[in-house]
This record gives structure tokens, sequence and C-alpha cells, in this order.
């Protein structure tokens, strides 16, 4: 009946991870999601009536094993959405709720078919006017806010942050209002939604939830809409540690189980029971302190990506590399941060503890890369996937400093002290690059051998001719570029360039030379295409085999293959990326 803790990580080589892909490194267990999905299909039964909250976890790595396993996402904006459909979810199986509602988002997503789940009376009226006279295939659901209290057994230090269907809460719109509402609501409301709370401990609170939507379900049917399906949110906590006490979720399908009501289909969209205990964080002790009687070991992560863990004092396990977890004592593991919350678990014996020493934390999926900052300059660690056949990949390289907003939008014109010289064009032809003004034209490259090695990803090994003896940035631009263009025609089944192909976006690190007149090879991989009005968007990264050359284009074209009558029909218009 209690939830346990997970052991997957038992199997894990610490030491030689960190030695192959270094720290601090988060880790994703798909098995692990796997199971999770099972467990709640169970009580849904589809995966695509399992909406994973974007907020919980936005990281590509982790939404497209949910969009393999035909999982949905619950989003909050604009931006969360075009990430689930980047990671290759379905439009149909994306549910925008929000306490702010964006209404041409709701109109767009609508038309496309996604569910639109209305969180407050004003919105509605607003909605109602945006969708006169406009055939959508989406589905309109409403988020109720319960009359009574939303309670917690153990963890009650929960309910003031965390207790989202609470009646004082700002979510939602009051369960005593929704009937009057829907007199003179003339759009069809399909579902209703409700949200209890977060890292809830308490069954009753779900089961009473259950039971007053049922309730309300039935007297809406009546009202003449037919409410179809009833999406039963989040909430469902999980241990940290052994002495927590949360239902286990073959419970919770099970108790839930027993309060369907066979008219209508269910749905939820967990959070922290879907991914918390399927990701971990590889660290690193960087130094040992001891100060007065207390010894402190200061790891590579802290509250830059563990904001939870120090702000709110949620604790977890952290293990040795010999798999043993940290026994209580009188030491602590802290954060590298300049701030004195910054403290990861308290009294712990860290006596064997030595600088270097490879630790790793547990079930930290949810909450975590969501609620990371940049203070102090900690950039973001990188992502390992441990697929379900045991192969550990890293499918997102540690943040550069490079790639900071501040550093590539800053003005750096700091004084603007009035300058108007003229360069004169004798002084522009000495100064400027022959190359770049003449001989690149001169560059060629060919496609020695392209090979696709699987569903979005390629091969390419080309051999270059150039003036100078590396590979220029325009000329990389040229080669990444075609085989952008050739990549995505090619996985969209098409034998031969009919259509312009627009790059719209281009980053390309290029930290290390490639020489120029030899062989090089690259991948290319791209995320799921986007539909934007009749256009085809996709993002292409490129990778050199030595890592010298890596970075990613936007691409843009027309797809043949759709005619703009079947773009309006199912597969919907939806403006992204803009
Ligand atoms: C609307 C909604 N659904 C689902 C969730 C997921 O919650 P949890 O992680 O507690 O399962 C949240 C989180 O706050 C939410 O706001």
């Amino acid at each position: 009946m209690n939830a346990s803790l997970v052991d997957w990580i038992n199997d894990l080589n610490f030491n030689q991870l960190a030695d192959s892909f270094g720290t601090p490194s988060w880790i994703v267990h798909e098995g692990q999601i796997i199971e999770n999905v099972s467990k709640f299909e169970n009580f849904t039964g589809s995966s695509n009536r399992i909406y994973f909250p974007v907020k919980t976890n936005p990281s590509l790595s982790v939404l497209q094993i949910f969009a393999k396993l035909g999982v949905g996402a619950d989003c909050a904006t604009k931006t969360e959405v075009d990430l689930a459909l980047l990671a290759g979810m379905n439009i149909c199986n994306i549910s925008y709720n929000c306490p702010v509602q964006d209404i041409y988002l709701c109109k767009s997503l609508l038309i496309a078919g996604a569910i639109v789940v209305m969180d407050d009376l004003d919105a509605m009226n607003a909605l109602q006017i945006e969708m006169k006279e406009i055939d959508f295939t989406g589905k309109i659901f409403l988020r109720i806010n319960l009359s009574g209290t939303i309670q917690y057994s153990k963890k009650i230090d929960n309910q003031e942050l965390m207790a989202h269907g609470n009646s004082s809460s700002k979510f939602g719109i009051p369960i005593e209002d929704v009937e009057k509402a829907l007199v003179s609501f003339n759009l069809p409301v399909s579902g209703l939604h409700v949200h209890v709370g977060t890292q809830m401990d308490n069954m009753g609170s779900f089961e009473y939830a259950i039971t007053e939507m049922n309730a309300l379900a039935e007297r809406i049917l009546h009202l003449g809409h037919s409410i179809s399906m009833i999406n039963m949110g989040g909430g469902l906590g999980i241990p940290f540690h052994k002495e927590d006490e949360f239902p286990s979720l073959d419970y919770w399908v099970t108790q839930m189980s027993k309060l369907k009501n066979n008219r209508f289909v269910y749905s939820v969209e967990p959070g922290h029971a879907l991914i918390g205990n399927a990701v971990a964080l590889l660290i690193k002790v960087l130094t040992i302190k001891n100060s007065r009687d207390k010894k402190w070991a200061i790891v590579d992560v802290g509250t830059d990506q563990l904001a939870k863990v120090t702000l709110l004092k949620w604790p977890h396990r952290i293990f040795y590399a010999s798999g043993k977890e940290l026994l209580e004592g009188s030491g602590a593991v802290a954060g590298p941060l300049c701030f004195a919350g910054d403290t990861l678990l308290e009294n712990r014996s860290i006596d064997h503890l030595k600088v270097g020493d490879h630790l790793l934390i547990s079930e930290v999926g949810a909450y975590t890369y969501s609620l990371s900052n940049r203070f102090n300059g900690r950039l973001a660690p990188k992502w390992l996937v441990i697929n379900v056949n045991g192969q550990i990949t890293q499918s997102i390289a540690k943040e550069n400093h490079t790639d900071n907003f501040h550093l590539t939008n800053f003005d750096w014109d700091v004084d603007s002290i009035k300058n108007n010289t003229i360069i004169t064009s004798k002084e522009l032809s000495k100064l400027s690059s022959i190359y770049l003004s003449e001989e690149c034209n001169f560059d060629s490259y060919i496609f020695e051998k392209v090979v696709k090695l699987s569903t979005n990803k390629y091969e390419f090994q080309v051999i270059t001719t150039s003036k100078v003896d590396f590979v220029s940035m325009p000329f990389a631009t040229r080669i990444f570029g075609d085989a952008a263009i050739i990549s995505v025609l090619h996985n969209d089944g098409l034998d031969e360039k009919k259509v312009p192909v627009w790059g719209k976006k281009l980053v390309i690190d290029c930290f290390r030379k490639i020489n120029s007149n030899e062989l090089f090879k690259f991948y290319i991989t791209m995320s799921a295409p986007l539909q934007k009005e009749s256009d085809t968007i996709r993002i292409v990264s490129f990778t050199s085999d030595c890592k010298s050359f890596s970075g990613s284009l936007f691409v843009q074209y027309k797809n043949e293959q759709f005619s703009e009558k079947d773009l309006i029909g199912d597969t919907g218009i939806i403006e992204l990326l803009n």
C-alpha cells in the first residue's frame, strides 16, 4: 500500500559513468518511466489519456520518452506546447491549462484538435466571443475548484504551498458556479479537470475529488453538455526517504478505479509520480571543509539545479559510489553556491568522503531542472539516458557559458561616445579578409557517403576543398545547411528538392579547427516536424565526429505531401515558434 523507493540506481557504476561523461549529469531511466506509465494506464485505459505536465520536467530527453510511449502533455504556455510537439507528441494529445489563459492560443489549439482547460469564468466568456462561428475539433474542459478542504495526512507542511485544489486556491472555477455559468456558455464542454495538489499523501483527498467530479459531470450531462472525460490531474506524492509514507501507485489505481463511473473515461496528469523516481543526478565532491565541530562535503551542484531540495527543505537520498546510502551523522552535504541555505542533506556521516568522490542523488526528476537557475554563473548539466536495453547515451550536452543569453544579446556599446569616422575604401580593402570577400567562392564539398542511421539520425562523410586550411564558418554553414536539407526531405519521404527550404535560425559552435581538404564526418539529428500554416518547421542539430563543430538550424519549407486542405482538418494549423 505504501510507495517504495526506487532501486534502479543500484545497477549504476557511478565511477565509470563519471569517467565517461563527467559530472554533474542528469540520468534518466527509460525503464522506470515505462513502469510508471503502464501503472497509470491501468486507471486511464490508454497511454494517450496520460498528460505529462511539462512544467515538471521540460527536458527534451524526458519529453521524447513520453512521446514514444504515446503519452501527451499538460502545457501552461505556448513554449511548453512547442516543446511537447518538437519532442514528437501529437497535437490532439496536448492539454493547455493555465491560470492566465491566452485566448488566441486557446483558439488555435482548439482548431488544431487539442484540449483547452478553462480556468476562469471571464476567460470562458472571452473564448466564446473568439470562437463564434468557428469550427473546431479540439475539446473544452473546465477546471474545477472544489468547495471542501484538500487535506494532507502527514505532510501538513505542504498544505500552504501545494494544495492547488483547495477551495482557497487561485485555481479553477468554483464548483458552485459551474452550472449557472454553463447556462450562458454556448460552446460544447467535453470534460472536467481537477488537480488536488502536489506531493499529496492522503488517498482520501483523491477519493473526495473523484466523487465530487463524478457528481458534477452527471449534473452537467443533464444540462445537455456531452461530458465524456474527467481529468483527475496529478498530485500523487512519492517518497524521498524510507520514512516518507505515500499511497503506492498500484494502491492509488486500485482505489480510484473502484470510484470510476462507467459513463465517463478518465485521464491523469501526474508530475512527481511519472518522472520523480526516474531521474537521478550524478555529482562530485569538490572540497571537504571542517568548520568547528562540523564537516562539510561541498559538491558540484546545489540550489542552482535543486532549489526544491534546498529552499523547500525536501532533502533527497544521496549514495556513495559503492551504492550505499549516506547514513546519519554530524556532517552535511552542501552545494557550491554563495548562499547559506544551499545545503542538500544535513546530519549525515561523511567521514569516508574524499575530494573527487562521486555521489548520486536519487528521485530528482520533478521540479528540479524546471526550477533551475544561473545563480553564481552555474550552468545546466548534461543529460544521459539509460534506455530499456541498459545502453547509456548523452542526449544533451552541458550548457556552455557562450550559450548564455546575456552574452549573445547584450549591446556592447557601453559608452556611446559619438564617433563618425568614415573608413575609406583603401583602408577597407586592406582590412577585409581576401578569403571571405573572394576566395570562399571557390570552397567546394562532396558528400562521400550519407547513411540514415536511425529514425531521425543521419551520418554524413564529406570531403572539402578550400583556399584556407580549415573549414571556415561560412563554409560550414553551407555544408551543414545542405546536409540539413537532404536529411529533412529524405526523412519526409521525398526524393527530390522541389521546394525552397528556408534556414531561420543558425547556431554554430566551432571551438576547434577542422582541417579542410580532407574527409570529415558529422551527424545530423532532427526534431519532430511542426506545422505552421502549410509549412513544416524542424530543428536540425549537427555534431562533427570529433565534436569540434556543433550547432543547430531551424528550417522551414512547404511540405508537398500535405495539401492545404489536409492541414486544416485533423492535423490542424497552429502558429508556432514565432
Ligand atoms: C494543473 C497541474 N496538473 C498536474 C500537476 C502535476 O502535479 P504533481 O507533480 O504533484 O503530480 C501540476 C503541478 O502543480 C499542475 O499544476
